[in-house]
């Protein structure tokens, strides 16, 4: 059956698997065979022949994100970073990318430490000043990288006004967004004119912080023919265990991606008006600068929040009295997590682009889990009162 037309949840149900034909199970097999029988030299018995190259389990959860991202192909490797990876492995030497200015530490160490050796250049900007993004164009520009929410100043990027002044170059570049923090749920960049959707499963679509994983959806057969040849060719790609789970993950995750944003919302309200937190930043505050945007982009505000503590708070001993939180990187699972960006996951970013951007020392950055709102809330008081 054709799922293309139903509507979000149905799809994150059945879009990759409805039931198997021959057994009757309801839920899909963790097929853990690496080689596939063949009828003859060359002549495999069905679609498989080696398990880097396509594996039935991986297969499910590319057509499951697919679906959910509104894409033609999918794609899923080993992380991330390794989605990343292979998307700049199909630039050709010496081309220049432009990426958005406060992406994920990891992100920027790929440009700063990796792909630098192979001549390729990048320039940072603010993508939510238009006129600086299109005058960051060279005739080598060949990808545009964006995060939107950002990470992890949470600004919101214009996805649709982005792509317009993208499509206006000659050269034709890619643009890419990172939907890690949005989600499928609150926001489709290829519906507002993107190329390539790229997550780290790691987060929210795996939602539970127990399985790594990456992805790359798109539209454009070139393209995708050139990253199924990269993601068998340098393969890093995910176990079929992993993609279980995340299979499995994918089914509740707009129900929990409901329940991380309802929670985000009333600790965000909650912590703009406490007395020891100078600053808030949330999308779904009316006072973020690009709430109005957020409001027609997205389909709710997400589960990340930032704040700045006062001044005379220890940030240090703030972090560690708490008891439901925990201090930690990464994000986007069924618990709270909160950790120092300055020292933690931006800790890779030299200090003054830290500060230029406005990742300040007293930053802390929030992942909403989806516990009772009141023993967060309370928490929070109790970290403070020590
Ligand atoms: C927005 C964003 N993109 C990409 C990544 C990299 O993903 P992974 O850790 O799965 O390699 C991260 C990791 O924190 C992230 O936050």
């Amino acid at each position: 059956m054709d799922f293309s037309n139903k509507k979000f949840g149905t799809k994150a149900i059945h879009a990759g698997f409805h039931h198997d034909e021959v057994t009757g199970a309801v839920m899909p097999p963790i097929c853990l065979s690496t080689t596939f029988a063949q009828r003859a030299p060359a002549q495999p018995i069905g679609n498989y022949e080696y398990a880097r190259t396509a594996n039935p389990t991986r297969d499910i959860l590319q057509t499951t994100l697919a679906a959910l991202e509104g894409g033609k192909f999918g794609l899923c490797f080993a992380s991330g970073c390794n989605a990343l990876n292979t998307l700049l492995q199909t630039l050709k030497p010496s081309s220049h990318v432009i990426i958005s200015d406060d992406v994920y530490g990891g992100t920027l160490r790929l440009f700063t430490q990796v792909f630098n050796h192979w001549g390729i250049t990048y320039t940072q900007c603010d993508m939510t000043d238009l006129k600086q993004f299109a005058t960051a164009f060279t005739p080598q520009t060949q990808l545009v990288w964006l995060e939107t929410p950002s990470n992890p100043l949470l600004k919101i990027l214009d996805i649709a006004a982005l792509c317009d002044i993208n499509q206006q170059q000659k050269q034709q570049p890619i643009l890419a967004v990172d939907n890690t923090f949005a989600t499928p749920y609150l926001q489709n960049p290829l519906h507002l004119g993107a190329d390539v959707v790229c997550h780290s499963t790691t987060k929210y679509i795996g939602g539970h912080s127990d399985v790594l994983g990456g992805a790359l959806i798109l539209n454009d057969q070139t393209l995708a023919e050139q990253l199924y040849f990269l993601q068998n060719a340098q393969g890093g790609v995910p176990g079929p265990m992993d993609c279980f789970l995340l299979i499995r993950s994918l089914k509740t995750l707009h129900v929990r991606m409901q329940a991380h944003c309802d929670n985000a919302l009333k600790l965000a309200e909650f912590l703009q008006n406490h007395p020891k937190i100078s600053k808030v930043i949330y999308p779904g505050l009316t006072n973020h600068p690009q709430h109005q945007l957020a409001a027609q982009q997205m389909r709710n505000f997400g589960g990340m929040i930032s704040c700045v503590l006062k001044e005379e708070i220890d940030v240090k001993r703030f972090l560690q009295s708490l008891q439901i939180f925990t201090l930690a990187e990464s994000l986007g699972g069924v618990e709270s997590l909160i950790e120092h960006p300055a020292t933690m996951t931006h800790a890779a970013i030299p200090e003054a682009h830290r500060q230029k951007i406005g990742i300040e020392a007293s930053l802390v950055r929030i992942s909403v889990g989806i516990e009772d709102i009141d023993d967060l809330t309370q928490d929070i008081n109790q970290a403070f009162s020590k």
